[in-house]
């Protein structure tokens, strides 16, 4: 119905507009033609100047009949169209009243990804997530069983290990850490998830979508639990469970949670953190030369934890990235995004809980506000392509080959 209406204002703007056009080309036509046949100066004046002025009277036309269409436009709250579908109107309120264009393009992309994921219900496609494994094995030349984790037979004695974040200037400027024998000697033999194949896998996301998901219990009773950047388990079990069999640590959070590790008192919280969790933790420390040796030396404390510490294989990401950026990817993919491609070759069942990038969510028929992360108060950055991933996610989802999960689990 409104849509009717604003297609008979656009109609009618673009007859005069059409009107117009047909009359100002006629006229330079015309005026072109007298010009070229007479040579004269003055009609050539004339010509110009007319020109100018029917544009003039095109483009004031134009904005006249936009203005008032904007006036009339009221602010719309991207809030109506959230309650509307989800049973918070009465009889006595006028329904045209509530669907109305939204305010903006993120509330529409957001309020249909949420309504996309609520009303499809998910079934598993082995097929589509089969296909995606055997993409990603014959496109990278990196297997996880050989390349995930640094071991001593896929690092050689006296190798350079560049960083795949530093640009060429600062490669030349610090020379690579070079593979010696005391480091080899840490490295496992072989990785330990060689071989390892896992029925149902959870990957955690850090959204603060997963806030009062109570989606704890669901996530507690998957085969191999995937968690990223060292998110917190104490506090948050209820919604987002405790189990960890393969968490990333990734070498900023020594700075930005331990003060780069550089007095006892720092190593001492360090350690304490890392007694909550007893599971594979990855470390990729090849991502920033200056981040290598802090890296290392939070591996060294290895026997102080129950958790078994590994070092990230710098070719496994980046040719996970470049898989991704031949997708039409711009920015490097998300430790979630690194880690659904990994759980594809790892589990005959994904599901994704805490992916949801956007500042507002719904709530049981509610708008809310959402954090960045579940266990802090950090703003939104834009350091990955956010929307594109999800975008894909949620093809994936459709697709059945991840479990998108989204809102309240129920038990
Ligand atoms: C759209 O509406 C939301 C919700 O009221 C508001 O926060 C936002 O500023 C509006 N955006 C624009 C572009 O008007
Ligand atoms: C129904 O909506 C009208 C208009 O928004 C409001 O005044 C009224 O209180 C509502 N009634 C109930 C029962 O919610
Ligand atoms: C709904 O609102 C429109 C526009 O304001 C008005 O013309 C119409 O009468 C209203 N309908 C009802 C049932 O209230
Ligand atoms: C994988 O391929 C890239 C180029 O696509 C190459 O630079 C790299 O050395 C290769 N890695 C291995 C382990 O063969
Ligand atoms: C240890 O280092 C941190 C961060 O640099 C500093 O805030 C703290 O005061 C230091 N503690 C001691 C005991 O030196």
């Amino acid at each position: 119905m409104f849509g009717e209406i604003l297609l008979d204002r656009t109609l009618a703007s673009f007859t005069v507009c059409r009107w117009c056009l047909q009359r100002l080309s006629a006229e330079v036509f015309r005026l072109l033609t007298t010009f070229r046949r007479r040579q004269h100066s003055r009609r050539f004046v004339i010509a110009v100047l007319s020109t100018i002025l029917l544009y003039y009277l095109l483009l004031s036309t134009i904005s006249y009949t936009r203005r008032p269409r904007k006036r009339k436009t009221p602010p719309i709250l991207s809030h109506f169209m959230f309650e509307s579908m989800h049973g918070n109107v009465n009889e006595s309120s006028n329904f045209t009243k509530q669907i109305w264009v939204f305010n903006n393009s993120d509330a529409e992309r957001i309020y249909l990804y949420a309504n996309l994921l609520q009303k499809l219900p998910w079934k598993a496609n082995p097929q589509h997530l089969d296909n995606f494994r055997r993409e990603l094995n014959a496109e990278t030349n990196v297997s996880t069983d050989r390349d995930l984790i640094l071991t001593q037979t896929n690092v050689q004695l006296d190798q350079e290990m560049p960083c795949y974040f530093d640009t060429k200037k600062s490669m030349l400027k610090y020379p690579h850490f070079v593979a010696t024998k005391d480091f080899m000697s840490t490295l496992p033999k072989e990785s330990p998830l060689k071989g390892k194949r896992y029925e149902k896998c959870a990957v955690i996301g850090n959204s603060g979508s997963l806030k009062q998901s109570t989606c704890g219990s669901q996530i507690d009773g998957m085969d191999f639990v995937f968690r990223c950047n060292g998110a917190p388990l104490e506090g948050f079990v209820t919604d987002a469970g405790k189990r960890t069999d393969f968490l990333t640590f990734n070498p900023s959070i020594l700075y930005k949670r331990f003060g780069g590790l550089v007095n006892e008192s720092m190593i001492e919280s360090y350690i304490t953190f890392m007694k909550q969790y007893d599971s594979m933790v990855w470390y990729p420390c090849f991502g920033s030369r200056q981040l290598v040796e802090p890296c290392i030396k939070a591996i060294s404390y290895h026997d102080q934890v129950d958790s078994r510490l590994v070092i990230g294989h710098p070719s496994h990401y980046v040719s996970i990235w470049e898989f991704w950026k031949r997708r039409g990817l711009r920015k490097k993919p998300s430790t979630g995004l690194y880690l659904v491609s990994l759980a594809a070759t790892l589990c005959n069942e994904i599901h994704l809980y805490g992916f949801w990038p956007f500042p507002i969510q719904l709530h049981e028929g509610k708008v809310q506000e959402t954090a960045y992360h579940y266990f802090n108060n950090l703003p939104f950055t834009s350091h990955h392509s956010s929307d594109s991933e999800f975008r894909l996610l949620l093809q994936m989802h459709m697709l059945g080959s991840v479990n998108l999960h989204m809102g309240t689990c129920t038990q």
